[in-house]
């Protein structure tokens, strides 16, 4: 072989193990590379999962922490910035002790309970935060092999006003209940053994017995009122009606009784004026509010029932010459349940007021109390919209 072409060859051979060796080295880093666009997307699915749950843990209104096993806050949503006033941190971060934030040891003493505790069962304790009561529930949870507690803060404290409502409520009925029971019970078993036949003491008891099963009827009718506000089953049809005759209407359901306690009743209202009105629903208000006016006015007492026309409101109003409301009391008395000091005595729920404003403020009106006169007496006032034809 020419030394030229043993040059030439050993020049090709040099050629072709650079390329080989430039191939070999090419295709590792496009395996590199392949292998580093496909880490990048990785990174990019677990950046959007913590998107995700970030923003899911942020609507959550429970309070979430995660703390680790030295007492550290490592994770915290909104709900808990919110409520222990916290920096906002991103996550994952190594955060202040539970105790700096939350200045709460049962908290913590949870916590360590929670560690201590082999078991991954969640345990549910109850706390009270800043005068509201908590539902918390505790969970070990392991994390890049370390233990964990998982802190869910739920607020019961509407929950709990509710339960105690209903019971106060279903104390309260029950009482109520009781005392005309017992009396129609005396009333007839006196009737029963020889007070029929007597002309004089017959009659007179068995009114008695009629004013009983009023006050019944109307707590029941109160009681079915509320039990239908309350499960957002009244709905409020507006439609233009005459005010006089809603009134009218209002005015001879009472006469009777009225009439029976030697209280009189006026109700005037200029003919023609029309109101957008549900005409069942303001007639409920002014059944509660002569009910009321009825019961509270002594003898010889004046029940009134006014309209004014104010701007594109109607003031209604029903004053009587009864004791009156202790201004204190005014704002207190739309309560449900409430009742005043002096009424305690009588019969009643406390509720005829309450489901009036409910219905009053349905019809975007307002209704309050006043003094009916400078020599006393109650008046109370709600408002309803005008009908322009
Ligand atoms: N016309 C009135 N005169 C005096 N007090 C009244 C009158 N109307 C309402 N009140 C006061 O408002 C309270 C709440 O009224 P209401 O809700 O109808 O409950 P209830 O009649 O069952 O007591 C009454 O207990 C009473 O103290
Ligand atoms: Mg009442």
């Amino acid at each position: 072989m020419q030394p030229l072409t043993v040059l030439l060859l050993l020049a090709l051979a040099g050629v072709f193990l650079a390329w080989y060796v430039t191939y070999r080295r090419l295709g590792a880093t496009r395996q590199q590379s392949a292998g580093l666009s496909r880490q990048i997307e990785e990174c990019r699915g677990l950046q959007k999962r913590i998107e995700t749950l970030q923003s899911l843990l942020k609507v959550v209104h429970s309070v979430l922490l995660l703390v680790d096993e030295d007492h550290h806050v490592v994770y915290s949503n909104a709900a808990a910035h919110r409520l222990f006033e916290m920096e906002v941190r991103d996550i994952p971060s190594t955060g202040d002790s539970l105790m700096a934030i939350t200045r709460h040891h049962e908290l913590d003493d949870i916590v360590r309970l929670t560690l201590e505790n082999e078991s991954d069962e969640g345990v549910g304790y109850q706390i009270v935060l800043q005068g509201r009561t908590y539902r918390v529930q505790a969970r070990r949870v392991t994390i890049g092999g370390k233990p964990h507690v998982a802190l869910v803060l739920e607020d019961i404290s509407e929950l709990q006003r509710l339960g105690r409502a209903r019971r106060d409520m279903v104390a309260n009925i029950s009482h109520e209940l009781r005392t005309p029971i017992t009396s129609i019970r005396l009333l007839t078993d006196t009737l029963q053994r020889g007070a029929l036949s007597d002309p004089r003491r017959g009659p007179k008891l068995l009114q008695k017995i009629v004013t009983e099963v009023e006050f019944l009827e109307q707590m029941a009718q109160e009681l079915l009122d509320l039990s239908m506000i309350e499960s957002g089953r009244v709905e409020i049809r507006l439609v233009p009606v005459e005010l006089a005759g809603i009134i009218r209407e209002a005015v001879g359901h009472f006469s009777e009784q009225a009439a029976r306690k030697d209280v009189t009743i006026e109700g005037l209202a200029p003919p023609h004026l029309m109101v957008l009105a549900d005409p069942d629903q303001v007639g409920r208000v002014l059944n509660n509010l002569l009910h009321n006016a009825i019961k509270f006015t002594p003898p010889g007492g004046i029940i009134e029932v006014s309209v004014a026309l104010e701007g594109e409101w109607v003031c209604v109003a029903v004053s009587d010459t009864g004791p009156g409301i202790p201004e204190e009391e005014r704002e207190r008395i739309f309560e449900r349940f409430y009742r005043g000091d002096r009424a305690r005595q009588g019969s009643g729920t406390g509720l005829g007021l309450a489901i009036a404003k409910h219905i009053v403020e349905g019809h975007g009106g307002k209704i309050w109390a006043e003094q009916a006169s400078p020599s006393g007496g109650a008046r109370i006032c709600f408002t309803l919209p005008t009908a322009s034809l």
